[in-house]
């Protein structure tokens, strides 16, 4: 491996604002302490977290910033020793590219606990898009919603990358899955991940649901946000379960909240939001092994070049993504 240099390319954001607020800068190389390590990135995946970050949506960020809640790449220096020079690792959450910066950049620097190691022959193209996705729909299956082999799912704002992916474990894990769009010409993307019964959303997916299952999913997860949190809820089994995730629709509070009436009877409402020590090493191994023996597939809409950043988030604000954006410094 070659010398780590002083100097770096990283996209830094200076106020909130639009795509072309993101700028591309040489800044310093940062030098690890103990307990953190050093990772040449080689490939980073845009995440809403990032554009609410950019539009000035999130809380406690503090300016000037490198962006980016995650980041896969390589480990250059790790003062601890708690990993091995040229292990390769999933960097992601606890702060990244809000309260310190994170991996929109050649370099990051992070707390050993947000990373994840792994051996993996895959592109790297492939291999920065699935950690912070993966976490999210496998922290959400298992802590938010406890899901079984053998229940229904409904994953409500199905084309996200993270809903692309819930649909891809949920189907591994033997889950019948239901997932909307808003788009109907979207339904086949919906079906190459797996999705058995692809619905449009027209505002009262319940009826939907319930029209294929009349008691209603064991199982739901929301990505849209509180607009649809109420019909999500609707479409739920009594005893079944509820699981906040996401907020697409950049809508994430219940005004007035009065539970008997906003809940229906017996249905669970639950939430989740991730951390890296919700991925454990075991289940990103072995999904990467799935993907290279052609068991699981990774949702990837398009590559960028660092230089592609505004073009990139301008895409993402747009939602004209079908699967994770990914750029490679
Ligand atoms: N809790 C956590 O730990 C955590 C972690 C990561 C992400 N998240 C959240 O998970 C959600 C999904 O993230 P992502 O990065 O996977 O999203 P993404 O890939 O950017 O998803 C974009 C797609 O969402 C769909 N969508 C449905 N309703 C929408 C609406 N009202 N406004 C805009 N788009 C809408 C659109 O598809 P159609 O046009 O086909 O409907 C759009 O193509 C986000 O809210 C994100 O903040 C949460």
């Amino acid at each position: 491996m070659t010398e780590t240099p002083t100097s770096m390319r990283a996209v830094v954001l200076d106020a909130p604002g639009p795509p072309e607020a993101l700028q591309i800068r040489n800044v310093a190389v940062p030098v690890p302490k103990l307990g953190q390590v050093l990772i040449k990135v080689e490939a980073f995946g845009l995440n809403r977290s990032e554009l609410h970050t950019r539009v000035g949506l999130a809380e406690g960020v503090v300016f000037p910033r490198v962006l980016g809640i995650e980041a896969t790449g390589v480990v250059v220096d790790c003062p601890g020793g708690e990993l091995e020079r040229g292990t390769q690792v999933a960097a992601m959450m606890g702060g990244m590219g809000r309260t310190f910066d994170g991996g929109y950049a050649e370099y990051t620097c992070v707390p050993v606990a947000q990373t994840v190691p792994f051996t993996s022959d895959l592109d790297w193209v492939t291999l920065g898009a699935v950690p912070e996705m993966l976490q999210t729909s496998y922290g959400s299956l298992t802590v938010g919603l406890d899901a079984q082999p053998g229940q229904s799912i409904l994953i409500r704002g199905g084309t996200s990358s993270v809903g692309m992916a819930t649909a891809v474990l949920a189907r591994r894990l033997g889950m019948t899955v239901f997932s909307t769009t808003r788009n109907s010409d979207r339904a086949d993307v919906l079906r190459e991940v797996g999705v058995q019964h692809p619905l449009v959303d027209d505002g009262d997916v319940a009826a939907q649901v319930r029209s294929l299952i009349p008691d209603g999913v064991d199982t739901a997860l929301e990505l849209v946000g509180t607009p649809t949190l109420p019909d999500t809820l609707r479409a739920t089994r009594v005893h079944g379960v509820v699981c906040f995730t996401g907020m697409l629709s950049n809508q994430w509070t219940v005004r007035d909240f009065y539970p008997i009436e906003y809940l229906p009877r017996g249905v669970r409402l639950t939430a989740y939001g991730g951390d890296a020590s919700d991925l454990p090493p075991t289940v990103l191994q072995e999904f990467l092994d799935d993907v290279s023996a052609g068991r699981a597939r990774v949702p990837i809409h398009r590559t960028y070049r660092l230089d592609e950043i505004t073009q990139a988030h301008a895409d993402l604000e747009a939602g004209r993504a079908t699967g994770k954006l990914v750029v490679l410094p």
